[in-house]
């Protein structure tokens, strides 16, 4: 028997979950009103609604959160903050935010952003929403399906260059996103990076990394790009940082902590900008709306983070979701991502259309089939501005969380509901904010779910 890549950890502190009938559960999610932000964590089973925040912290990250240090300014543990950041970067000026949106809304508003663009090969949704409220345009060009060494997450390079044609000096900034959470979770290669980062400095545009995954990103270049094999996790994230202007991070993700962000620059006079706002809106330059603990689980989490045998598990526990979904007829989006799988709803259920809904469907019937809540990532997530995208159900991880038996109870429930997902139903708005509608808007079926074989 071939050795299963194990959990690198052992477990010391448990959360029970609380189990819940089908019964119960249509109740939970009519209460809802069908949308899964709605629902309370304890009536769900497996949660893997984001990898956000929802991570288990290590011994030595609970050992450094003893260790904090709340002075208001100047804090020991802004500075262990501080070393490990830069260590990992190279950044010249890191400064604490509460979390990456926090680090997003800041450096919109230090660009002079009105009226301009943001071009991105895929921007997240709090970021585009940030750009947006900065009266900026963000348009996002990814390519259309991987390279042949299975970079799916990269900027179409044709496009990026036409759009620099058509729109020159109104383009006021570029972001890359490592990984790309909204096409699938797919990894940057580094050979895109650097073509985007030498067009950006021809062009004098600045250009940022969305890093928050940027481990996993880094380990997916050294397994698949083949001029990276040979390099350490450290200088392959090292460069992708140094092929940049700056860079903004959700601490969420691969620091591996429940709150957490940060923001970084090269350029002294950009800082002194974001320096301004940051004591205005988040707090002062030595904790930026975080305490002295957050900053010292950051400072440990981004230690542990590069570590072989931890990205290698990350990596094997979702090729193991995906393949099990796979098996059960689901279609998965293929190199699989580290921190989530994706399922493609337009195509699992063709008989919806795309404003039908057929992610948001998808993922109720996994929370009424087994208490299972994952993420639409489409039409309901983008509204208008996602015309032409694919239909996601986001099955996203959490870093250390849970274990392979969980992931065995989710493709249990995956193949249960591929008998019926012919008739799961259509989904309706009934009330919708103006923004970011996914977290709080009213869906109804528009016919009941089918009872499962
Ligand atoms: N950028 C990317 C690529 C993200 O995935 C997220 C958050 C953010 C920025 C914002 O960071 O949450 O700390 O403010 N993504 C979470 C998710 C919410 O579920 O994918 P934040």
């Amino acid at each position: 028997m071939k050795r299963p890549i194990i959990e690198p950890f052992r477990i010391k502190v448990v959360e029970p979950i609380k189990m819940t009938t089908r019964r119960q559960r249509e109740r939970i999610l009519d209460e809802a009103r069908y949308n899964l932000f709605g629902v309370r964590a304890e009536d769900v089973i497996i949660d893997l609604l984001t990898d956000s925040g929802t991570g288990a912290m290590s011994a030595e990250q609970w050992a450094a959160v003893m260790r904090g240090d709340e002075s208001y300014a100047g804090a020991r543990s802004y500075f262990r903050f501080e070393e490990a950041a830069t260590a990992i970067t190279g950044m010249p000026v890191v400064f604490p935010t509460h979390q990456g949106r926090a680090a997003e809304r800041i450096l919109t508003q230090v660009f002079d952003l009105h009226g301009k663009t943001v071009v991105s090969n895929g921007l997240f949704d709090t970021t585009r929403a940030n750009v947006e409220a900065a009266g900026a345009c963000g348009v996002d060009l990814p390519v259309a399906a991987p390279d042949r060494d299975g970079f799916g997450g990269n900027m179409d390079l044709e496009r990026f260059e036409r759009t620099i044609a058509d729109l020159g000096a109104a383009i006021a900034l570029v972001v890359m996103t490592v990984t790309n959470n909204t096409v699938g979770g797919q990894a940057v290669s580094m050979r895109n990076l650097l073509a985007v980062s030498d067009r950006c400095r021809s062009a004098n545009i600045p250009l940022f990394l969305d890093a928050c995954r940027f481990a996993e990103n880094a380990y997916f270049i050294r397994r698949h790009e083949p001029s990276e094999s040979r390099r350490t996790l450290e200088a392959i994230a090292r460069e992708m940082f140094d092929l940049c202007d700056g860079f903004t991070m959700s601490a969420k993700k691969d620091a591996i902590v429940n709150m957490g962000g940060m923001l970084g620059v090269r350029d002294p006079a950009l800082a002194e900008k974001i320096r301004v706002e940051l004591i205005r809106t988040e707090g002062f330059t030595t904790y930026g709306g975080l305490a002295g603990r957050d900053l010292e689980a950051i400072a440990q989490g981004l230690r542990e983070v590069l570590d072989e045998s931890y990205l290698e598990y990350r990596f094997a526990a979702s090729a193991y979701v995906a393949s099990a979904l796979e098996r059960a007829g689901w279609p998965v989006i293929l190199p699989a991502a580290a921190h989530a799988v994706y399922v493609d709803a337009g195509a699992a259920l063709p008989h919806l259309a795309p404003d039908d809904l057929p992610g948001q469907s998808l993922a109720c019937a996994f929370y009424l089939a087994g208490g299972v809540r994952t993420c639409e990532i489409g039409n309901l997530m983008f509204g208008a501005a996602g015309a032409g995208r694919q239909q996601l159900v986001r099955f996203a991880i959490p870093r250390r969380v849970y274990t392979q038996s969980h992931m065995d109870y989710v493709a249990a429930v995956g193949t249960e509901l591929a008998a019926v997902r012919d008739r799961l139903p259509a989904m309706r708005i009934v009330e919708q904010p103006p923004s970011l509608r996914h977290f709080s808007a009213a869906l109804a079926p528009a016919s009941p779910f089918p009872e499962l074989p």
